[in-house]
């Protein structure tokens, strides 16, 4: 056997601590761990309690900008996860096994016969926890764990907000409606007329002599330029309602030669001379679309590639998606502006399961 380079000084001997030979000691860390986890569920609690009766938009002027809500939901569960690791710790250093140990080196695999010291070791380790005989810990632990659960399952939550019947209808809609006004002082029934279909940024309507085989164009209602024009009173197409009215209207239209369309069922008059309009935000997850394959009338979606056929009712050619675009039924009015005829005749944006999509009307897309 080879000499070592150092003599080997072994393990000093063990040092009892205080609640290794003071039961009252011992009890005392005890309850103080269990305390600890206590607070943790205390403060999980109060997450959740938080969670529910905090405004997002509640401001706490000693906390300057920052949100009442996003203060409390932060501090009630970073001290959830805080005592949680105190007590453990504590757990650790007052009431577990503290033998210090030397592992000595040995070979990659394990042997049967270490395989089973190891198994032996860690049920020693298990019984030095004491998490058998001391259940006021092991309760509360676990109790305190459980608790975790429910900060996950309130943001789950808020992931998964559906949208309800949000997206069936979008302002195109207006164009066409018989509403009930007031003029010069009198209530009258009118006709809001067609809604016009207006280039995105700068609203200017879109003639349909404007546009070239190729050209594809980002477009907009109206409305959210000119509202008075359809009887919208003009807060409804400011600030955020601005923002939803502008996302879900969202279009694209492109012209193509008229021969290379393949109306779908129902669709003959959808298109005019060519121009074609459809929803830009994709039916996979939501993202806008405007990269277009001239040649094909491919429309591809940046975020997953998921790619659609304008010419062919804005079917999913390729990617994840799993519905079509939805195609925006246009003509003209009595001035060769482009309009829509109605709304979109299904629910826009991203697939959700509660939506009804119905193959029979719109074909099927595999
Ligand atoms: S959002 Fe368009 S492919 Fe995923």
């Amino acid at each position: 056997m080879p000499e070592e380079p150092i003599a080997n000084p072994g393990l000093p001997p063990h040092e009892p601590r205080p609640t290794d030979v003071d039961p009252e000691k011992e009890k005392r860390a005890e309850r103080q761990v269990a305390a600890l986890f206590g607070l943790s569920a205390i403060s999980t609690v109060l997450f959740a309690v938080a969670y529910f009766t905090l405004d997002v938009g509640d401001n706490w002027s000693t906390f300057g900008s920052l949100g009442a809500s996003t203060v409390a939901l932060g501090a009630t569960l970073g001290l959830a996860l805080l005592f949680i690791g105190i007590a453990i710790i504590q757990w650790a250093r007052k009431l577990m096994g503290d033998h210090e140990i030397v592992e000595m080196r040995h070979p990659a695999y394990s042997e049967e016969e270490d395989r089973q010291r190891a198994l032996a070791d860690l049920k020693i380790g298990f019984e030095e926890t004491g998490i058998a005989r001391r259940p006021l810990i092991r309760n509360s632990a676990l109790g305190a764990l459980a608790l975790l659960g429910v900060p996950a399952v309130v943001l789950l939550r808020d992931l998964g907000t559906l949208p309800g019947d949000k997206l069936e209808h979008t302002i195109w809609g207006r164009g066409g409606q018989k509403i009930t006004t007031v003029v010069d002082g009198k209530e009258v029934t009118v006709t809001v007329p067609l809604m016009r279909i207006a280039r995105d940024a700068i609203g200017t309507p879109i003639l349909a002599s404007d546009l070239e085989i190729g050209d594809l164009v980002n477009a907009q209602p109206e409305v959210l330029f000119n509202p008075e024009r359809y009887y919208v009173d003009p807060s409804e197409v400011e600030g955020i309602n601005l923002q939803i009215n502008k996302s879900k209207a969202s279009l694209i239209l492109l012209r193509m030669e008229p021969d290379d369309i393949t109306p779908g069922k129902g669709r003959d008059d959808w298109d005019v001379n060519g121009i074609v309009a459809y929803s830009k935000i994709c039916t996979h997850v939501g993202c806008p679309i405007s990269l277009n394959e001239r040649t094909t009338h491919h429309l591809l979606c940046p975020c997953h590639q998921s790619t659609f056929d304008l010419a062919n009712s804005g079917k999913v050619v390729f990617g994840p998606a799993g519905r079509p675009l939805p195609q925006l039924p246009i003509t003209v009015d009595d001035q060769g502006y482009l309009v829509a005829q109605s709304d979109f005749t299904e629910p826009v944006g991203p697939s959700f399961w509660e939506r009804d999509y119905d193959r029979d009307r719109f074909g099927d897309d595999d």
